[in-house]
């Protein structure tokens, strides 16, 4: 029997609810495709912050980074000020773990109801390769008075490294400002796992850029795009318009297969993406580094009011296990759970308030983990 030991940091708010029902389901899995789950789990989070001041530290991530794949609940807490743990910890681990690529499937699921009139899950099957450690998500900026200043600004990543001195002089009374940034090596390499991806599937692939107006950033962006798919003249190409590309989403969702954005842009597209498929609870996410150690959440956040109440959606969790395991070359298992979520839906039976039932976390997670048993 294969052994896995993984690592799992349950987070804020919902957080420990979703990922005890998504461990459900996989212990389940294990049993029927003959593998076993030792879950290790790590404490990650608002209350850890605010007991030791940690919010994920170097030994953490260290420590962390001799396994393959980490399984994540949320975070974000409002007793902490926003940014400081999503950034401290979320965006850390993506970066420290180079998490290149952010995988986030906009699949509507047999028996779901989605806000987009007449579409069916025929049309709705695409995949969102969101880029993952660069563009605006670098986090270096700041703000300059009246008069003349100063600012050195770094980035250090594995793949390279950047400095900015810069040397400002305004006579605003004050201004701020971001820098985003994508390199060649970054931009090339999620390019090409979104094309890989796409001779998987349907062989489309369409970029998402504003080079009409962020010229450099994003022309530069499409320029990579377009020497990358030299090299697949299989795979047919279309490139979108981030604010048009939100309108084709809900219009045309059926002209898509692997959709290939810069990371601000696929924060905000795979939002509406998942809205599409139905509704934030169903939504699953992973963070891969396809050489190093990958992580699997829900693209939903922690929904403190929900917090401790047994009553969110654990699909987008559970779903997110399916990734994982997936990721680890379990593709029977990872498989089954996809089809054991179809099925408990479909059953209309168990499901949480927002699908329009009465049921708990805790049932949903049963019974898609007694689904998973009798496969
Ligand atoms: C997401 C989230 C994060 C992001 C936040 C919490 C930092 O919105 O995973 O989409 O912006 O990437
Ligand atoms: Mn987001």
């Amino acid at each position: 029997m294969t052994q896995y030991k993984i690592p799992v940091i349950p987070g804020d708010g919902i957080g420990p609810e979703i990922v005890a029902e998504g461990k459900k389901v996989i212990d389940a899995a294990g049993e029927k495709f003959g593998f076993d789950v030792e879950w290790v789990e790590f404490p990650q989070g608002a209350d850890h912050y605010l007991e030791t001041g940690e919010l994920i530290s170097l030994d953490t991530l260290k420590e962390l980074s001799r396994y393959p794949v980490i399984y994540l609940g949320s975070i974000g807490d409002p007793r902490v000020a926003p940014g400081v743990l999503e950034k401290g910890i979320l965006l850390a681990a993506r970066f420290y773990f180079d998490q290149y690529v952010n995988l986030r499937p906009i699949k509507l699921l047999e028996g779901v109801w989605t806000p987009v009139k007449d579409k069916t899950p025929k049309d709705i099957d695409f995949t969102v390769v969101r880029e993952n450690t660069e563009d605006f998500y670098i986090g270096i900026g700041g703000k300059a008075k009246k008069g003349l200043s100063k600012n050195l600004l770094e980035v250090e990543r594995n793949l390279y490294s950047a400095k900015f001195g810069l040397e400002i002089e305004t006579d605003s009374d004050e201004i701020a400002y971001q820098i985003g940034m994508i390199s060649k090596e970054g931009t090339r390499r999620v390019i090409k796992y979104a094309f890989d991806l796409a001779m998987k599937r349907k062989k489309h692939v369409s970029s998402v850029d504003k080079a009409n107006v962020l010229s450099d950033i994003y022309g530069f962006w499409r320029q990579e795009f377009q020497d990358i798919a030299s090299g697949y003249p299989e795979i047919t190409t279309d490139f979108n318009y981030v604010d048009a590309i939100t309108m084709w989403f809900v219009k045309n969702p059926e002209w898509f297969d692997v959709v290939v954005t810069p990371n601000m842009f696929g924060d905000i597209i795979t939002d509406l993406g998942a809205m599409v498929q139905g509704g934030l609870g169903l939504a699953p996410g992973g963070n891969i580094n396809p050489e190093g150690t990958s992580m699997f959440e829900p693209i939903h956040g922690s929904a403190p009011k929900y917090k401790g109440q047994n009553k969110v959606n654990p699909i987008a969790t559970i779903w997110a296990g399916s990734l994982m395991l997936d990721q680890l070359g379990e593709k029977e298992a990872a498989d089954a759970i996809v089809a054991a979520i179809e099925k408990n839906i479909l059953d209309n039976k168990v499901k949480t308030y927002d699908m329009g039932g009465i049921s708990t976390t805790s049932d949903v997670g049963d019974d898609i983990a007694r689904i998973v048993s009798s496969m």
